[in-house]
């Protein structure tokens, strides 16, 4: 069949050609939008999920949706080691600049950059030559206690006030948000916490790992009351098949119904993987339908497919101790697991894991679905360790 007309999208943030399954999430989000816009109060959302799931996929979708509602919007991706303030402010500086350029009265815009510069002042933002606007003097006391949870919800504030006045809303996107400290996502929790209070048109809207559990104390419950969670996870089946089918229906071609079937047991729904085996599957294909035949002889070069690029990738990054910690959790099946067990089955004590789990929470690998849990963040990895190393005593 045509390489060339291959419709399938395999690969991060790249745009499926259909976005199946999604649509309650999609009008959570019209939802908060509009009602943000119109001053009513309403939850900001945090979408949730496994590595490949279609995150980022959605954040750009909801992007669209914000422009077409009139919102100004940012994206941003956090980093290991980029703080939020320095990932933020020169986006903020071309937002306000842009506000300052709409024809309308009043000063708040100007007043918006004073305040980004005396933030971007106070922290003493490492970003380069970021110029905020020379002729624009900081304003002294709004935003430069250099306490980050005090300072961005001034900002955030100033911002809205400024959009509000021109008539606009302003919605920020920003995926990977588990990388953010505690003090970075805390500060944004009284950011948009500020927001609500005064029914400011500003919008949150973040994607990555569950931040919740590292959340502490009163954060997490403020947390809780700001922001809906939708869990982005695998397609049901109905969906997964519609994410199979209709685009390979839309060029003139199909699949046929057991083939659709084994796909989706294959993959167990995983967006990526789906993307993956859709992909690879119209390439082996003579002619259409695609057939179960074609699924059973491509599923070999999938599978290596998938080892040598998707899960391999991460497993590079892994120390020899890290190997070990995730090869030990692989051992013991489907997961959450007690990070007792994990101890135990290493011989060891949960305390001497700490600085392990700690970098494998950090490099994304791992998180903490709920207090005392851990779970692979990348699924079926737990498959693949066993294929990578088959034999566990071999690893200790
Ligand atoms: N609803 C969906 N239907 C079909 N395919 C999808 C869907 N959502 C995402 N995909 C596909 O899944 C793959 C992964 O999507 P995306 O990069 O958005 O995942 P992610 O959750 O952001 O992953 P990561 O955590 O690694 O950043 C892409 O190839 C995308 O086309
Ligand atoms: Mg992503």
């Amino acid at each position: 069949m045509d390489k060339i007309k291959n419709p399938f999208s395999p690969g991060a943030g790249s745009p499926p050609p259909e976005l199946a399954g999604r649509d309650i999430v999609l009008e959570q989000a019209r939802v908060l939008l509009g009602r943000a816009k119109a001053k009513r109060s309403e939850k900001s959302l945090l979408l949730t999920g496994l590595r490949g799931v279609g995150k980022t996929v959605l954040l750009n979708a909801i992007e669209h949706i914000a422009k077409d509602q009139d919102y100004r919007t940012i994206l941003v991706e956090a980093h290991e080691g980029k703080s939020l303030a320095v990932l933020l402010a020169p986006h903020l500086r071309r937002l306000l600049f842009d506000l300052d350029r709409i024809a309308g009265a009043g000063d708040k815009a100007r007043r918006g950059i004073a305040v980004l510069k005396s933030f971007v002042g106070a922290i003493k933002l490492k970003i380069g030559d970021l110029d905020i606007g020379l002729d624009i003097e900081p304003e002294a006391g709004s935003a430069d206690s250099g306490d980050l949870e005090v300072d961005l919800p001034s900002l955030f504030m100033a911002v809205a006030e400024a959009a509000e006045e021109r008539g606009t809303a302003v919605a920020i996107f920003i995926d990977e948000i588990q990388y953010f400290n505690m003090t970075e996502l805390s500060a944004l929790i009284m950011a948009m916490h500020k927001m609500q209070q005064r029914q400011l048109p500003l919008v949150l809207i973040g994607a990555g790992l569950s931040i919740l559990p590292g959340l502490a104390g009163e954060s997490k419950s403020y947390a809780e009351r700001l922001f809906n969670f939708p869990d982005i996870g695998p397609l049901f089946q109905a969906d997964a098949l519609k994410a199979l089918q209709d685009p390979v229906q839309e060029v003139g071609e199909s699949f046929s119904d057991d083939a659709l079937k084994e796909i989706f047991r294959l993959t167990k729904g995983y967006p990526y993987f789906l993307q993956e085996w859709g992909y690879q599957a119209w390439n082996q294909a003579v002619t259409s339908p695609i057939t179960l035949q074609v699924i059973q002889e491509t599923s070999d070069l999938v599978a290596k497919r998938l080892d040598d690029n998707f899960f391999r990738v991460r497993f590079d990054r892994l120390t020899p101790k890290e190997k070990t910690f995730l090869r030990a959790m692989a051992e013991l099946g489907e997961g959450p697991y007690r990070t007792g067990d994990i101890a135990e089955k290493l011989n060891t004590k949960i305390n001497i894991l700490g600085p392990v789990r700690a970098n494998l929470i950090k490099k994304g690998m791992v998180y903490s679905p709920s207090y005392g849990d851990m779970a692979f963040s990348v699924p079926l990895f737990n498959e693949f360790m066993r294929r990578v190393i088959p034999n566990f005593e071999s690893c200790l």
